[in-house]
């Protein structure tokens, strides 16, 4: 089968912000306890952190966390998490009937974000809490001492300000399962009010209103409109959240959810603008897909966890190779996005639903996922080529052409760097065509190939990874690539360019 990319460095998607490779940590499951956080693990640094674990975040370059929820997060009170540790209350969290000990607040994760060379996008309590929270949260993180919220964070140890950029207005507030659901109007509303106040604390703060909790919610559509109507002017991006699953085993429909993906961004873009137009603003909405992952190997096994413990091993999900190829396909949506998503947080970071796990007392090791993630999150930097893709395509229940190659190029200062996937069974002979660049050298060709694709990563078997190949050509006049992409494969071809 032959495929080809075409690209020119003036046919630009837009220039890609990197909070696009942001991850997620929620107080739940063994993603803090267990997870991030385990004192009595040989790699635990003074402050309880694994060692283990954040040298796999560092290796991952995840520039965003997203904190600390999720669902939780609408039952939070942040003022447990702070003051002294034997002096926090144990609270029962609602939305996963489990234990919260606020052994973990926002100075500790603070601390830990800096050491994983990462930011947090913050969320605030829309669900419980309101806009006397919310603003507070914003003076106790990002004033300068001299004010009561200010003065407790230097009192409990950090004079200088947090300085936190990012912030979530509360959380999936379309779903009935969440505490303190609101109708469109109701949440509209008060997460406008809440950013304004937000914002009058701290005018450099960036601000993310809740979109739908997925596109197949029945006020999918209908939310967005109304929030938007309420929040357009007081925010800066709507959030997107979406999860897949291969629950019909049909490999073929499974690679193909990309395609919901980005039909699900189009969607969510183009009532952004509606709403611009109807309002004659000149201030344009960005997206921020801060929820995203494939989320469904642990729904069954996650009914039988008993409720109100401290740190289960919910969402679980040990992820096998198909699920790093639909990765792949994901990320590569995100990328052809790349103009109107700034913001988008794998969920999660670590156990939960994750591409790094633990085990407790033992190592921690990489998902299938971690090696797509790692390598656009790598070397996915700087501005994202239109892609003009040539390929045979076939047909789902969904979709009527589903092409077989995914790809997109990304070109910075220092190389020219193709992701592709390849979704079809047989060996694909794949042509990028370089109109106005050409190749001085192949730095790397790496690919993921060759498993049985419900092989799994384990603690013991970490089988599932990429290897490099010389399978490339580079024509005489150095304006063709030809490689040769092995059937159903994760591919990443870093080459050195001229501009000519
Ligand atoms: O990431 C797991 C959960 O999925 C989050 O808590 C929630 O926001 C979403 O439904």
């Amino acid at each position: 089968m032959k495929a080809r990319l075409s690209i020119h460095s003036k046919y630009q998607v837009g220039k890609i912000d990197n909070r696009l490779y942001g991850s997620f940590i929620e107080h739940m499951g063994r993603a803090v306890y267990g997870g991030i956080y385990e004192p009595h693990h040989s790699t635990a640094d003074e402050q309880g952190f694994r060692q283990d674990v954040l040298e796999l975040v560092k290796e991952l370059k995840v520039p965003l966390v997203r904190y600390p929820g999720g669902n939780f997060l609408s039952g939070y009170n942040w003022e447990d998490g702070i003051g002294p540790k034997e002096k926090r209350p144990h609270r029962l969290d609602l939305a996963w009937r489990t234990i919260e000990t606020n052994q973990i607040g926002i100075h500790e994760f603070y601390e830990w974000s800096m050491k994983a060379d990462t930011e947090i996008n913050m969320a605030v309590n829309l669900g419980t809490k309101g806009i006397d929270s919310a603003r507070n949260l914003v003076e106790y993180c990002n004033s300068p001492i001299g004010t009561y919220w200010s003065d407790k964070r230097a009192d409990n140890g950090h004079k200088k300000p947090f300085g936190i950029k990012t912030w979530c207005l509360g959380n999936e507030m379309d779903g009935p399962w969440q505490i303190g659901h609101k109708t469109a109007d109701e949440y509209g509303r008060l997460a406008a009010e809440t950013a304004k106040a937000m914002r009058w604390v701290d005018d450099s703060i960036e601000l993310v209103l809740c979109g739908s909790s997925s596109s197949s919610m029945p006020t999918f559509g209908s939310w967005e409109l109304t929030v938007l109507e309420h929040a357009y002017e007081e925010v800066d991006y709507l959030s997107l959240h979406q999860y897949y699953g291969n629950q019909e085993n049909d490999l073929a429909h499974y690679l193909a959810r990309s395609l919901d993906m980005d039909q699900f961004i189009s969607g969510v873009v183009a009532m952004c603008d509606a709403i611009k137009a109807k309002k004659k603003s000149k201030k344009q909405i960005n997206l921020s897909f801060d929820e995203w992952n494939i989320w469904y190997h642990s729904n069954e096994s996650d009914k039988a966890i008993a409720p109100w413990e401290v740190a289960p091993p919910i969402l679980e999900d040990h992820y096998n190779f198909e699920d790093a190829l639909l990765l792949g396909c994901l990320l590569i949506t995100l990328l052809k996005h790349s103009d109107r998503v700034k913001i988008a947080c794998l969920a999660q970071l670590v156990n939960v639903i994750a591409p790094i796990m633990t085990t407790q007392d033992g190592p921690a090791y990489r998902q299938t996922i971690f090696y797509p993630f790692m390598q656009v999150a790598t070397y996915g930097k700087g501005t994202a080529l239109t892609p003009v893709v040539t390929s045979e395509s076939y047909a789902t229940c969904d979709f009527e052409a589903v092409p077989y190659l995914e790809s997109i190029a990304v070109l910075n200062q220092e190389e020219l760097v193709i992701f592709a996937v390849n979704r079809s069974q047989e060996v694909m002979d794949f042509e990028v065509m370089l109109e106005d660049l050409s190749i001085t050298k192949v730095v790397e060709f790496s690919q993921m190939s060759g498993f049985d694709i419900k092989q799994v990563n384990s603690e013991a078997n970490h089988k599932v990874k990429p290897e490099g190949s010389n399978d490339f050509e580079v024509a005489g006049d150095s304006k063709k690539l030809s490689a040769s992409l092995a059937p159903l494969s994760w591919n990443m071809i870093r080459c050195a360019v001229n501009k000519k």
